[in-house]
């Protein structure tokens, strides 16, 4: 089992301590049972030597990690936008037309849609300005469901009522009536594509204003953490803000980091 944590490890940054090692075999022994093998060790060496194919590798991945997300999770880091960052971009005739925002591990599209529909409504209210988010995550199946943008109602009722009118669609299909998808006007404004965060260089913009990085930290060792935000760091313009999980806020300790807030931090 050791070697098999260490290339997940290498996969994904992901720490795994020894004492999940039950946890691991529970959630792999459907595939373990679907390849016909009887132990889980078989299946990893099968799987890490790469003759199962890299789907298999990618479903391993997607076992291991933690894809849980909500709606308006952390609600205060929205509030902060609305009501501080956007109007001090408004304010800020320097810097171009364009709010950018990524969502750096957006699993299934929760946070970045979460945004679209505060931006959205800063816009609608107030004066016009144009932005566009990116979200990225490791796991292809969560950037599958985020392109998607369909949710159960279950998960959307943590949206305040007047957005869920606005920004989400109800089919006509009675069979379909326990989900909704996010509207075309906020799904052409968000884009996902897969990314490592453990790369040594992420192909996306350097001059972004607000860097989502929440929930993800936490899976990774002391180092990785480090090396991860100051990839990051290098993407946001000074100005820009990064805004961490609130558990994670002890991890960002870059000297070029000023903190605004025990979660939120601006770069010099
Ligand atoms: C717990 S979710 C957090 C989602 C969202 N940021 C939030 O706070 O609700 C963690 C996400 O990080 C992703 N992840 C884990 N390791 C990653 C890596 N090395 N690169 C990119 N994403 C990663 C997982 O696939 C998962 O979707």
């Amino acid at each position: 089992m050791t070697s098999f944590r260490q290339a997940i490890h290498r996969l994904t940054g992901i720490s795994l301590p020894a004492t999940k090692t039950a946890l691991i075999e529970q959630r792999l022994r459907r595939r373990v049972n679907h390849h016909g093998m009887s132990c889980t060790g078989t299946y990893l060496d099968e799987v890490m030597a790469g003759r199962l194919g890299q789907a298999e590798i990618d479903t391993v991945v997607d076992l291991i990690t933690t894809n849980t997300t909500s709606f308006f999770r952390e609600r205060a880091h929205f509030d902060h936008i609305a009501a501080e960052i956007v109007p001090e971009f408004l304010a800020d005739r320097s810097r171009p037309a364009r709010l950018k925002c990524w969502s750096a591990a957006s699993s299934e599209g929760a946070e970045a849609y979460s945004l679209a529909m505060v931006l959205a409504e800063l816009q609608r209210t107030g004066r016009r300005f144009d932005w566009a988010i990116l979200g990225t995550d490791l796991s292809a199946p969560m950037i599958e469901k985020a392109r998607r943008a369909v949710y159960s109602t279950e998960q959307v009722s943590p949206i305040e009522p007047s957005l869920r009118r606005r920004y989400l669609m109800i089919s006509a299909d009675p069979a379909l009536r326990d989900q909704v998808r996010i509207v075309p006007e906020l799904r052409r404004r968000v884009r996902f594509r897969q990314m490592n965060l453990m790369d040594a260089r992420y192909p996306v913009d350097q001059d972004v204003d607000i860097i989502f990085l929440r929930n993800v930290l936490i899976y990774f060792e002391m180092q990785d953490r480090q090396d991860v935000v100051r990839r990051l760091q290098s993407h946001l313009r000074p100005g820009g803000y990064l805004i961490v999980g609130h558990s994670e806020g002890m991890s960002v300790t870059q000297s070029g980091l000023q903190r605004i807030r025990p979660t939120i931090f601006r770069k010099l």
